[in-house]
């Protein structure tokens, strides 16, 4: 198994372009299922994860053609050979289950297999077949499928969700294009990704409103046709590489970032005394002498402090002066990088949710494991200033989510390599 060698200690200086959004094409990808021309997304991201939709719609009867080295993906799904998302796929890739609602809606049936927790919890898919159910859809759970049929189409509905979900708002939003009359998702979630399929949506001939929102409204039409859809730019991406000169200290330029894409983060950085500003090219992230002050920061959907940058930030909070406190509210089990980082110096304290930090001058590098997507890249953030060598094992975790991050990093002055094992 590869791993990356980090020896910390040197100050960034350039430039990183941010590639499309993960999670905004491993929703898009599937909606390709919902009409019978073509979708062409471009500005793909080139990642395991992609790979693995591309993987899982060709299984369907999808053809699938990756121009431009994998950033423009032409999807077409005119003959579908079948409506069965086999388990050996799904268990790789949990937004798998995002092929439900749109086989559901656009064939009436669909059996795809349950996703099964991972690292991070239990992650249910229950708001995502509740939604369904509503629209009309029977279920039947059984040897680890879901089977889903819906004969006549699914009908619109109000779908009412007791918490925001990414995924089963995601779901919904797709099967509802479809239905017959007007569906309402109700504590809908409101994260970009969200409102990037909605327009992707509407490009294919989608009647929605609400996007952003919690409350989106969508009303059915016959059919959709094929469209070209740019994916956005990936919001956790640029958090993860504005957390780099944070911690390893220098200036990077973040290329075709714009603020507003880098949400909540933005104002803790500069709470925590990280100089930021807009550029005609992006956006500036320098780090100022001196340490940076400690946070109290809690995760919350959309447009609270994202989750998925809750382990980079622990990172940079590892060197604060003084004592951080992070809430990890959305994840029963998201704090597994804090032992690796504990194995570098950090000195942490988790209970339930809530992980203490009290700031130490100095990080040392070690051998570390990665654990999960986010906890692997908040590792190699932690090597950037710890002195000495970090050795991130089980990367690829890393590569699910990042592209080419060592070159991007050495790119900027990083002693960063991989190691192939
Ligand atoms: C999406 O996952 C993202 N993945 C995750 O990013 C992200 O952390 C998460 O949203 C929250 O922002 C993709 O978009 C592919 P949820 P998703 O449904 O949709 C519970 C990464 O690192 N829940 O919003 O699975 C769930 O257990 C990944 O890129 C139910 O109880 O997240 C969690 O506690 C990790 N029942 C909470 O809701 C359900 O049916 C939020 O999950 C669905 C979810």
């Amino acid at each position: 198994m590869d791993r990356i060698a980090i020896r910390g200690g040197r100050p960034l200086h350039g430039e990183i372009p941010i590639s499309g959004a993960k999670n905004a094409c491993l929703a898009l990808m599937p909606a390709a299922l919902l009409s019978d021309e073509p979708l062409t997304l471009t500005n793909a991201p080139r990642l395991a994860d992609i790979r693995t939709m591309r993987e899982l719609l060709s299984s369907l009867g999808c053809e699938i053609a990756a121009l431009q080295e994998g950033k423009v993906l032409a999807i077409g799904a005119a003959d579908l050979a079948s409506q069965r998302a086999d388990y050996d796929i799904v268990r790789k890739m949990r937004a798998s289950i995002l092929v439900l609602g749109p086989l559901l809606a656009r064939h009436g049936r669909a059996e795809v297999s349950l996703p099964g927790g991972c690292a991070i919890g239990a992650r249910p898919v229950d708001l995502h077949l509740m939604a369904l159910e509503k629209m009309g859809a029977r279920l039947d759970l059984r040897d680890g499928y879901v089977h889903a049929e819906a004969p006549g189409g699914l009908t619109g509905a109000v779908v009412d969700f007791p918490l925001v979900s990414v995924g089963a708002t995601e779901n919904a939003l797709m099967a509802a294009t479809l239905a017959k009359g007007t569906t309402v998702l109700k504590n809908a979630a409101r994260e970009p990704e969200i409102v990037d399929l909605a327009d992707c949506l509407r490009a294919m001939g989608a009647r929605i409103e609400g996007e952003g929102t919690s409350q989106i409204t969508i009303e059915g039409v016959a059919a959709l046709h094929g469209a070209t859809h740019p994916v956005i730019a990936d919001r956790i991406e640029l958090g993860t590489y504005m957390l780099a000169p944070a911690i390893a200290g220098g200036e990077v330029e973040l290329l075709g970032a714009r603020r507003a894409q880098a949400g909540a983060l933005w104002d803790r950085m500069e709470e925590a005394g990280l100089s930021l500003s807009e550029t005609a090219g992006g956006i500036k992230v320098a780090r100022p002498e001196g340490r940076v002050k400690p946070l109290h920061v809690i995760t919350e959907p959309f447009p609270g402090f994202p989750t998925d940058l809750q382990a980079q930030l622990m990172a940079l909070l590892t060197l604060a002066d003084g004592e951080s406190v992070l809430e990890e509210r959305i994840f029963e089990n998201r704090f597994m990088h804090a032992p690796e980082l504990q194995r570098m110096g950090a000195r942490i304290e988790v209970h339930g949710g809530v992980a203490r930090i009290r700031g130490v001058p100095a990080l040392k590098g070690a051998p570390v494991m990665a654990t999960d997507l986010r906890a692997s890249v908040s590792l190699v953030l932690a090597g950037l200033a710890a002195e000495g060598e970090t050795v991130v094992g089980r990367i690829y975790h890393l590569d699910r989510g990042y592209e080419r991050l060592e070159e991007k990093l050495s790119a900027c002055g990083a002693d960063i390599r991989r190691l192939r094992d």
